[in-house]
């Protein structure tokens, strides 16, 4: 049975930020919304944030995660105070305690699950996440006795000596307490020390037996405190799921320049291009190329489909369509296979059958198509009047010529040809051409005539 406590109280001077760090958002999730999840497997029983520096913000920031508790650190004099805030409602509490950092947001779920593992199978009183780090700078050192890693001691940057800041063993301030031992030494830590601060790591050093877990991947322990590291972060992320992805099967041209939410799915032989964002629930079918410089988002894409240098959301191409180059899908477009939406094409809200073609500078709006429409450049609907927007329908093989303007609401039936450059306004039935264009009024010999009044005056 495990409590986790997250230690969030700090204000992250170095962030320069009106915003707690731990709310800062690393990939689309908040650094201690990401904490949770790295402990989300161990199924802790309580889950426990220790706030401090702009508290009610925080917890008000949380408000949408189910089932946390929140402990309210009013002074913030150091680790071992904030966990001493844990002493009466954990009291007569008698299994352990996970303690994790509020700003270590990329710790691997194994990583925990490990930790706690040696924990209990040496039922032991402590145990702490290590790692070696070639440059140690700035973390507790940890000297460590014995094959079994027994801690002896942990020394804190600011405490050590010369020789103590040699060494490599820096502590993670990731901790599993048993809390019957812990909480007998917690009310007796002393302040004595450099920073005039309660530590948590002098609280280990008074339980035994205590062990030492290396982390083999020291990436997972790094700490944000500023901004500088939380783009090093988002990059540590980012190449963990690229990586994935690659080893699944997925090409990537130019990793450094894509991005890739950890929500999305990519099926195997898809080619990711370069300077290419999948965000969101996206999920990328197989057999696609997607990009050179494409954003989709939250977005279905089917098998074979191309995607060039357009931006698509919240919406879903079938199987074998064509995209681009420069086209926005939103609003939840649902292009039906095998069509080709070309360039300079923007489509909200609309719904198209299969094989249809958009091919150049268009805009549909509310619109539903069915199979084999052939939609001429520059058609628009006017779809709203101000207050409203309204639908338009357009039937199976209806061709509409370049620079037609659809007045919504609007039915074209199937098999209707509309003329280039028509604004149509009323309903139109099945097998119908139209023709919806002023009659040219021509004036001969009127320009030779504008010439010679020019030249007499
Ligand atoms: C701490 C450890 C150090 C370890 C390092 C790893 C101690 C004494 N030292 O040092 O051995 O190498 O973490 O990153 O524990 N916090 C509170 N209340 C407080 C003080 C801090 O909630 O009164 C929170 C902070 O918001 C932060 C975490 O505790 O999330 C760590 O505090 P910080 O001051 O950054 O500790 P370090 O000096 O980094
Ligand atoms: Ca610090």
């Amino acid at each position: 049975m495990v409590v986790v406590a997250i230690l969030a109280a700090g204000r992250g001077t170095r962030m320069k930020s009106s915003l707690p760090k731990v709310l800062h958002k690393l990939g689309g999730l908040s650094l201690v919304e990401r904490v949770l999840m790295s402990v989300e497997p161990a199924q802790p029983k309580r889950r426990i944030i220790i706030v401090g520096y702009q508290a009610e913000f925080v917890k008000t920031a949380m408000q949408s995660v189910p089932n946390l508790e929140f402990v309210e650190q009013t002074e913030q004099l150091g680790t071992g105070h904030a966990i001493q805030q844990l002493l009466p409602p954990l009291s007569g509490y008698e299994g352990d305690l996970l303690v994790l950092n509020g700003d270590v947001p990329l710790l691997r779920p194994e990583t925990l699950e490990n930790l706690l593992q040696v924990h209990q199978e040496n039922k032991n009183a402590a145990t702490i996440l290590t790692a070696h780090l070639a440059d140690p700078k700035g973390y507790g050192r940890v000297f460590c006795d014995g094959d079994k890693k027994f801690v002896q001691q942990i020394v804190e940057d600011k405490d050590c000596t010369a020789e103590q800041k040699l060494c490599s063993r820096i502590n993670a301030g990731i901790y599993c307490f048993r809390w019957q031992d812990l909480e007998l030494v917690l009310p007796h830590l002393q302040s004595n020390n450099a920073q005039k601060e309660y530590y948590l790591t002098d609280a280990v050093t008074q339980v035994s037996p205590v062990m030492a877990v290396d982390v083999e991947d020291y990436q997972e322990i790094l700490g944000i405190n500023d901004r500088l590291q939380l783009a090093g972060a988002y990059e540590i992320l980012q190449n963990r799921i690229k990586n994935q992805w690659m080893a699944a099967g997925v090409t990537l041209v130019d990793p450094s320049s894509i991005t890739i939410d950890e929500t999305v799915k990519i099926h195997p032989d898809v080619i990711i291009e370069a300077q290419t964002h999948l965000r969101g629930s996206t999920v990328i079918h197989t057999g696609c190329t997607i990009g050179p410089g494409s954003l989709i988002e939250s977005s279905q894409i089917g098998e074979n489909v191309t995607v060039q240098f357009s931006v698509i959301t919240d919406s879903s191409v079938a199987a074998g369509a064509r995209i681009g180059p420069y086209t926005h899908l939103r609003g939840h477009v649902s292009v039906g296979e095998g069509c080709r939406i070309g360039n300079f094409v923007e489509l909200k809200n609309t719904t198209l059958g299969n094989k249809t073609n958009v091919a150049h500078l268009s805009y549909l709006g509310d619109t539903t198509t069915g199979t084999k429409v052939n939609i001429g450049a520059g058609t628009i609907t006017a779809n709203y009047d101000g207050f409203k927007k309204h639908p338009t329908k357009i039937g199976d093989y209806t061709k509409t010529g370049s620079n037609s303007v659809l007045v919504a609401p609007l039915n074209l039936g199937s098999d209707v040809y509309i003329a280039a450059g028509s604004t149509v306004a009323q309903d139109i039935p099945n097998d119908c051409l139209v023709i919806a264009r002023s009659q040219p009024v021509l004036k001969p010999g009127w320009v030779s005539k504008k010439r010679q009044e020019k030249e007499n005056s």
